[in-house]
């Protein structure tokens, strides 16, 4: 876990420095000073710490594996800002959200410019990758917008099966973290091979980040994780714990569950009922052991890497991510 430390620390100060650095292309804007904020919120840059770890896993981390790095924090942050609108969101990061402080029709705007600016970055990398890259980094837009959308769509439809659930945050969270790798892998001059095990590694740690995150939503400790408690289950997502239930639970304890889901509003109390009833059912310990398999999965990616400060801060993370309260 050293190695995955110390880089993450290193790495850290250099991302923080790229984004404070991407504002100055944005030149005047009305909009700037929200961008700025959205960046000041903090994040845990597990993405762009992702594509700067792949790029050593295959050997050569350069100012173009930064460039691409600082754009697929970017282009995160701008579909936070949308889907804080979408969700009715107040805080992240334990600050207020962009349509809270400004309003939802710049927070719109916000997040327009914070995906052109991500496109600004992306075009600073040079040559040979540019393309492959663009090719990644689209690839990762539109699933994320498709996930988006079938998340709409699944928590208003009468599909409540897993498969589908998992096909939705395999677009909404994986994509991005799978564009993440092979990012990194490709603008590192990794090989096809390299960049499709890079991707999946992110794919299945982004699957066990979006289950884990559906369990902090109602389990975490509301100031750490920085968003409000039980969301999920007022806004009525079909998230992980809500399709686990109905998976494996007895009929009594759905039908209370689905009485919540119903109510035109859900309150306080409907929210500490939905949460005895997952916890006494043990549906907090299947998503942890969820989170364990696809992490696992994505351990198992990295098993033909030759040993390398890269790999094992990629291993690193992996682990890091499932121990995480926030
Ligand atoms: C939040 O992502 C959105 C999800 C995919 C669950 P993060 O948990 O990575 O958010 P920050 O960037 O650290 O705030
Ligand atoms: C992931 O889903 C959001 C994106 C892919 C942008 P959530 O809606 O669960 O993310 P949080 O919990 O608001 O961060
Ligand atoms: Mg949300
Ligand atoms: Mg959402
Ligand atoms: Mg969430």
């Amino acid at each position: 876990m050293r190695n995955f430390t110390e880089m993450s620390e290193k790495y850290r100060i250099t991302i923080e420095e790229g984004l404070t650095e991407s504002l100055r292309l944005i030149g005047e804007s009305p909009l700037r000073e929200s961008i700025g904020y959205v960046f000041s919120m903090g994040g845990k840059r597990v993405r762009p710490l992702l594509t700067i770890f792949a790029a050593e896993a295959v050997g050569n981390l350069n100012q173009d594996v930064i460039n691409g790095a600082i754009a697929i924090e970017i282009l995160h942050n701008f579909t936070l800002v949308h889907d804080d609108i979408m969700d009715n969101a107040d805080t992240r990061r334990g600050k207020l959200t962009v349509h809270v402080t400004s309003g939802v029709n710049t927070a719109i705007l916000v997040g327009d410019q914070m995906m052109a600016l991500a496109y600004d970055c992306l075009e600073k990398c040079s040559g040979a990758h540019l393309r492959d890259a663009l090719r990644i980094f689209n690839e990762g837009v539109k699933e994320v917008c498709d996930g988006q959308a079938l998340d709409e769509s699944l928590s208003k439809s009468a599909d409540s099966s897993m498969p589908s659930y998992i096909d939705m945050i395999s677009k909404k969270t994986g994509a991005l973290l799978m564009a993440a790798g092979k990012l990194g892998a490709v603008l590192g001059g990794g090989s096809e091979t390299e960049v499709n095990l890079l991707g999946n590694f992110g794919m299945n740690i982004g699957i066990a980040f979006q289950i884990l995150d559906d369990m902090l939503d109602l389990e975490g400790d509301a100031e750490r994780f920085g968003k409000p408690r039980g969301l999920d289950i007022v806004e009525k997502k079909k998230n992980y714990l809500y399709l686990k239930a109905l998976e494996s639970l007895d009929e009594s304890r759905i039908g209370v569950v689905n009485a919540a889901y119903r109510k035109a509003s859900i309150n306080d109390d409907d929210v500490a009922g939905v949460r005895d009833i997952y916890r006494s059912g043990g549906i907090v310990e299947a998503a942890q052991r969820e989170v364990s398999e696809y992490t696992a999965k994505a351990l198992g990616n990295l098993e033909t890497f030759k040993e390398s400060d890269g790999k094992d801060a990629l291993i690193g993370l992996a682990k890091s991510l499932v121990q995480r309260k926030f």
